[in-house]
Parts: C-alpha cells; structure tokens; sequence
C-alpha cells in the first residue's frame, strides 16, 4: 500500500524504493555522506540528547505525526510523498489540460532541475546557520522545537534529494553530493540564495528567520505544488506540513518575545529602551530593527521583479501561483499586465509590465499579505498589555538588494532617501552590531525543565499536549 512507510529498510519511504533496485543504492550510498554532513555541520553538543521529536510514519493526518524520544543523528529522515490524484491534469501555463507528468520532459529538464536543486539547497542551509542555536537555548521546550526543525529541513533535504536522483541520473546524484558540499556563509562555496549565506546567531533572530524564512518556503513549496511534474507536486505538499510547524516556532517565538517586554515595561512604567535593556528584557524598537532586516532580506528571496524565467517556468509548467486553483482567471494571462515598482525622478511608481515576467513578484506580493497578518496578531500583544507600540512590515522597496529596488534607498516608510539620509538613518532602521551584541549578551544556556531565560514568557502550552516543563531533551 502506497501510503504506509516501510521502516524495515534502511530509508523509510512510502514510494515503493525497495522496486528500484539502481535508486535504492544510490540513495544508500548518499545516506552515510548526509549523515556525516549531520555530524559536521548539525545541530552542535547535540549528538547524546534524546529529543522529543515528530517523526512521520505515513501521510495520512493520523500517521505523520508520532512523538517520541529519539537520538537526532538515528530520526527517520525518509521519503514520503503525498497521494497524488488519479489522472491529475495540468492546470495553468501552456500545457494547461494536458495530463500531468509522472518522468522529466526532456525539454523542461534543466530548468526543472534548476528548481528543485535551489528549494534543495535552502534545507541544509538553515541547519548549517542554526547549528550554534542550541548552546545558548532559552529552555528545554525551545531547544526541542530547534532541534525538531533541523530533523525536518534535514529531511526536506532528503525529498529534494530522492527527486535528482530518481528523475536526473547521473546528474541529480552529481547535484545531491554538492547540495551537501556548499555551506552556508562560505566564501569559496556559499549556498545558492542570499538569505541563507546571512548568520543566524541569537535566538531573536531565529524566531525571525523561521516567521519571515520559513514562510518563503510556504510559498515557494505551494507554488511548486501546482506543478505539472507529479513527484515534485505531491512532495512540496507533504513538506507543507511540516512547514507549519516552522512557522508556529516563529511566531508563537515573537510573541512570548513581546509579552515579556510589555510586562517589563508594565512592571518599570517605562518605554526607555535603555531601563528597559537593563532589565535584561529586549526593547520594541529592537524588536522591529530585526524585523526589517529579516523582512527585507526575505522578500529578496523571490527574485527580481521582472523575470523572463518566471515565465518561462510558468508557461512550461514547472511552477505555479500560490493557490493557483483557487484562483479564476484563464491560468495562461497571455496579454496581461502587473503592476512593479521602479524609481523615477526620486519617487517610487507603479509601471505596468506581461503578468508573466511579473510572476516573482506576484507571489513576493502575495507573501507580503501572508506576512502582515502575522504582524498584526504580534500587535495584539501590545495592545492587551496597553502599550501604544506597534510593529510594522517595512515598505517593500526597503533595503532590497535584487531587482530594480536594489539601486536606490528607500525609508521603511517607503521614501526614496538620498545616500547621506540612509547613512544618517539606517542604524534607526536595521539592527545594528551594538543591537546583535546587546541581544547576544541576553543568551545564555536555560534548559531545566520548565524553566525560561528572564527576556521571554514561557509558551501558553507544551508539545502533543504535555505540560510546558515536560522532560523534551534528555541529556545523556
Ligand atoms: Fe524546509
Ligand atoms: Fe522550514
């Protein structure tokens, strides 16, 4: 039965591997290269803890989530994908009713590859800039929710992975040893996208790399899940779900971030940030720098605004819209148009471009939406707590660095600014190397059972319904 995962082989999966006898040996023999980038490059003092972890042994809602103490280097990592539908037929660009592919049209398999090698190569990425996070870990529940994402990018790696080598041959596999070959931030052999070359060095920016970055994957994945190529369509799907757990961790991590200030605050009557720090609590408008650099650096993540790729892979079906189904109109849009921003004459305006060359920037737009809601529940911290402060998502032509926004300097107000502003202003809007050390110098080790480090507020409730002081890390 396809849905149920055979753990009698070496790689669990529910795609029948054990048949292929060619795929299952090359998986096996990338299996020991990942376990050692895992032991190299994952999560540091991490080898002897038992962690509390969700492993899935089947896509269905019941299966996909058992809970258990396991050793990270001995987690499941397998090959699940979704059911697929009989008959599925392709739904937008060019081939739009034609009957969705099971193998790589020859023509398509380059730039397919293309794709799935860059969502591949954001999954070790992370893993690679979270790996210090668990020395300084705020309690036993945050390092367990840490530690439960690096198993899972862990494993988005796996599916990207299955894909090269069951679809590209020789290729794929070539493209699965160097995906754990790049490291993040390396200079000689850096990973593919910006974002995932930044540190991750404290936990403030951790809850902000997986609200902002890990949403990028949503919607990466859910546009790769309308693809016309089967395999990659039912593996983001399945990936989707774990996504949301990632997502949970950072902005359920913000919030318990936020509620403690405001009671600091609430306690001291103060909005000084400086009383507010030597209560060794974060202050807002920290809070927002970081939000602005992880925002802006995300949104950079989606390509530049016109992009004769981002046709191409939509018409060609390699790609879709986020929620493409959803969505009535002809799933073609020959002849239409898309508003993008350029700068003219020191303003920012809208100018009209093919909807298909705009197709990075309908879904960079359509993430911004997603973000801002997000946003707005943080805001709801403040306002219970009585705090007139808000937080804000930064105008989108703030601190761009890809496409037409990168030349210009842009306030997060979205003001085109002169060179001599930006230098004037800029430590009032990015976090600035005194911020990273101030926050830096919150984090120490906190990891009693139930314990909580003093600058955020313990969750409303614990993992698969266990209390919030539950034994998640064994340490052995
Ligand atoms: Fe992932
Ligand atoms: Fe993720």
């Amino acid at each position: 039965m396809l849905s149920s995962i055979n753990y009698s082989e070496k790689i669990p999966n529910n795609v029948n591997l054990g048949e292929d006898r060619t795929l299952k040996r090359a998986l096996e023999q990338w299996q020991p290269n990942f376990v050692n980038w895992w032991d190299e490059i994952g999560p540091v003092g991490s080898t002897d803890s038992e962690v509390y972890l969700r492993t899935a042994v089947s896509v269905d809602p019941q299966g996909w989530a058992q809970f258990g103490h396991v050793k990270m280097r001995d987690y499941r990592w397998g090959i699940f994908l979704n059911q697929g539908e009989a008959d599925r037929k392709i739904h937008f660009g060019d081939h739009k009713g034609e009957a969705a592919w099971n193998d790589v049209p020859g023509e398509y398999r380059a730039n397919l590859r293309r794709i799935i090698v860059t969502q591949g190569d954001t999954e070790p990425a992370s893993v690679e800039q979270q790996r210090h996070l668990g020395l300084t870990a705020p309690s036993m529940y945050d390092l367990r929710n840490l530690y439960q994402i690096n198993v899972e990018e862990g494993r988005h790696l796996w599916a990207m992975v299955y894909l090269l080598h069951k679809h590209f041959g020789r290729d794929g596999r070539e493209e699965g040893e160097a995906l754990l070959e790049r490291r993040s931030g390396d200079d000689n052999n850096p990973r593919i996208l910006g974002a995932f070359n930044e540190a991750t060095p404290d936990w403030l920016a951790f809850f902000m790399f997986t609200y902002f970055t890990d949403r990028d994957g949503k919607f990466q994945l859910c546009a790769l899940a309308e693809s016309a190529f089967e395999p990659l369509a039912r593996t983001t799907k399945f990936m989707l779900t774990e996504e949301a757990h990632h997502m949970f961790v950072g902005e359920s991590g913000i919030s318990r971030v936020l509620a403690r200030t405001c009671q600091v605050m609430n306690e001291l009557k103060t909005d000084d940030p400086a009383k507010i720090r030597a209560a060794g609590v974060i202050d807002l408008p920290t809070i927002q720098r970081y939000l602005n650099f992880h925002f802006s650096v995300t949104i950079d993540l989606f390509g530049a605004d016109e992009s004769s790729n981002a046709a191409t892979f939509y018409s060609s079906g390699l790609k879709g819209r986020y929620e493409e189904s959803k969505r009535d109109d002809d799933h073609q849009l020959r002849g239409q148009t898309y508003g993008v921003l350029e700068a003219r004459n020191g303003q920012l305006v809208e100018k009209q471009v093919p909807m298909l060359n705009a197709l990075n920037e309908v879904l960079r737009d359509d993430y911004i939406k997603d973000s801002v809601a997000g946003v707005g529940r943080w805001n709801k911290v403040m306002e219970k707590n009585g705090i007139p402060f808000r937080l804000t998502t930064p105008h989108k032509a703030f601190h761009r660095q890809i496409g037409a926004l990168s030349g210009i300097k842009v306030s997060p107000d979205g003001r085109v600014v002169t060179d001599s502003e930006w230098s004037a202003m800029k430590d009032q809007w990015l976090a600035t190397d005194a911020d990273r050390a101030f926050v830096a110098g919150l984090m120490g080790r906190v990891v009693d059972a139930g314990k909580f480090a003093n600058w955020i507020a313990p969750p409303a409730m614990g993992i698969n319904r266990n209390p919030v002081d539950f034994d998640y890390v064994r340490f052995n």
